[in-house]
């Protein structure tokens, strides 16, 4: 059974990428020379001290573009991913046939930390001790973001417009140089401890030679090069409306619609990364806040017909998350504004959508279709227009083993309008193959939720039932 298990291998010394990701993973028994030599690599793992030029502090936050992080440790650490002596970690697809991957990983969980194989076979700490290790991280990012001013990074990209965004943005900044220099005095005074200047992931660096490598450098400037026009976003949009192609929906709801549309366009205007992965972070919520109903509402014994349902959510919110770790491992949740406003905003949406399924299961789902439709035009217009650029770029590592896995079972398993002959299989060579999946998928999920309204889901579970599945 070779087609359902994936393997990293890597094509020299084992990175730490491939190293976590593969430990849970069974490594192919077909004989294949280059997984063959992988294998045998993969057990050669050893730790090597970090070299002296490998120094955080000498990193420029200044020649980062996006805001990369730096997670400083004074630790022993394995040897990571370096191109130049082959180390970059590739993917074995269903197929057998090997794709090469992105060397990097941009993420604020930088590279295995963010993947959900991380602490595989292990159960969390208590909810305290996760949220204290959260707080000392997030506290020391959050006084990095004055310090080093994150917020004249966003303005950099994104000026402000008018006399309103002028004025809002000269007392914001007045604000961060005044949180600055109360840092720097507490500092001074030993009250806060010494602050390092933001560096980029260990990952990126050469451990021969203490710089970044070749690939890691061209990757980043091809990243900060993707646009995304919001004109052209609501031209697709209203383009999509006249060719009938709309969402039937209450005033109120799609004010609240049009209102969320304006505050990203606003907010992530030229930030393409980042405004996908504060849209992803929200977007599970929805799918998990209708599990968090079905399952009261079977609990309580009031109605049982929607467990199969749940098992759909299930898999729309899974598909999610892989959209929303593809977004991480390019940089998109890198400032601690960008994280503190999405995770904050996906809780609060997540108690709204349990209170409007709770009146109106429709109404939820309706307007959940609105945004999973607007997520298609925003997805679309990003891969139409960058897609010289994308076809450039590889897959991030976690792309590739959701979409090439060999298990199609929670990817079918959200695509209820699909059944037989017309089930998807993606491929995943570039990272524009990423972005025309990602916008499929979010085609497959607006027809889930206008079926979810008319209960035409019904008749699609039925087909599903007799479906044969893939493995
Ligand atoms: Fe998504
Ligand atoms: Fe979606």
């Amino acid at each position: 059974m070779l087609a359902h298990r994936l393997q990293l291998l890597s094509q020299g010394r084992p990175s730490r990428q491939s190293q976590v990701a593969a430990r849970p993973l069974r490594v192919r028994t077909r004989p294949c020379p280059v997984q063959q030599r992988g294998r045998a690599v993969l057990a050669r793992v050893s730790t090597v001290k970090r070299p002296e030029s490998f120094a955080p502090d000498s990193i420029s936050w200044d020649e980062d573009v996006a805001g990369y992080n730096f997670l400083s440790k004074e630790e022993e650490y394995v040897n990571s991913v370096d191109e130049e002596d082959g180390n970059c970690p590739v993917y074995i697809d269903r197929e057998g046939n090997i794709i090469n991957v992105m060397c990097c990983d941009y993420g604020f969980r930088s590279n295995s930390g963010r993947l959900y194989q991380e602490g595989y076979g292990k159960i969390p700490h208590s909810m305290w001790h996760l949220a204290w290790a959260n707080f000392a991280q997030e506290w020391t990012q959050l006084r990095r973001s004055f310090r080093y001013d994150e917020y004249g990074k966003i303005a950099a990209v994104n000026p402000p417009q008018g006399p309103l965004g002028k004025a809002s943005y000269a007392a914001g900044s007045a604000v961060v140089r005044l949180f600055s220099r109360l840092d720097r005095w507490l500092e001074e005074r030993r009250l806060f401890s010494a602050l390092l200047p933001e560096a980029l992931p260990k990952e990126v660096f050469d451990t021969k030679t203490g710089s970044m490598t070749e690939s890691c450098k061209q990757i980043r400037s091809k990243l900060a090069q993707l646009k995304l026009s919001n004109k052209a976003v609501w031209d697709r949009e209203h383009a999509r409306e006249a060719a009938g192609g709309g969402v039937d929906t209450p005033w109120f709801v799609k004010g609240i619609y049009l209102s969320l549309c304006v505050f990203l366009d606003v907010a992530y205007d030229n930030r393409p990364l980042q405004r996908f992965w504060f849209l992803e972070t929200v977007a599970r919520m929805p799918y998990f806040s209708y599990i968090t109903m079905l399952h009261l509402y079977e609990s309580f014994g009031w109605w049982r017909a929607g467990a199969e349902l749940r098992k759909v959510h299930f898999a729309e919110e899974w598909n999610e998350m892989h959209h929303l770790q593809i977004m991480e491992s390019l940089g998109g949740d890198q400032l601690w504004v960008d994280r503190f406003m999405a995770q904050h905003a996906a809780i609060v949406y997540y108690i709204i959508l349990v209170g409007l399924f709770t009146l109106s299961p429709q109404l939820a789902y309706n307007f959940s279709e609105l945004i999973e439709a607007h997520a298609v035009d925003t997805y679309g217009e990003f891969a139409d227009a960058n897609k010289e650029l994308l076809q450039t770029l590889p897959p991030p590592l976690v792309a590739a083993q959701y979409y090439l896995s060999g298990d199609y079972y929670l990817f079918d398993e959200f695509q209820t309008s699909l059944s037989g002959g017309s089930l998807r299989t993606p491929k995943c060579d570039t990272l524009y193959d990423v972005f025309i999946n990602i916008r499929d998928d979010e085609g497959e999920h607006v027809k889930t939720m206008a079926a979810c309204q008319d209960f035409s889901i019904m008749d699609d579970l039925e087909v599903r039932r007799e479906t044969e599945r893939r493995i």
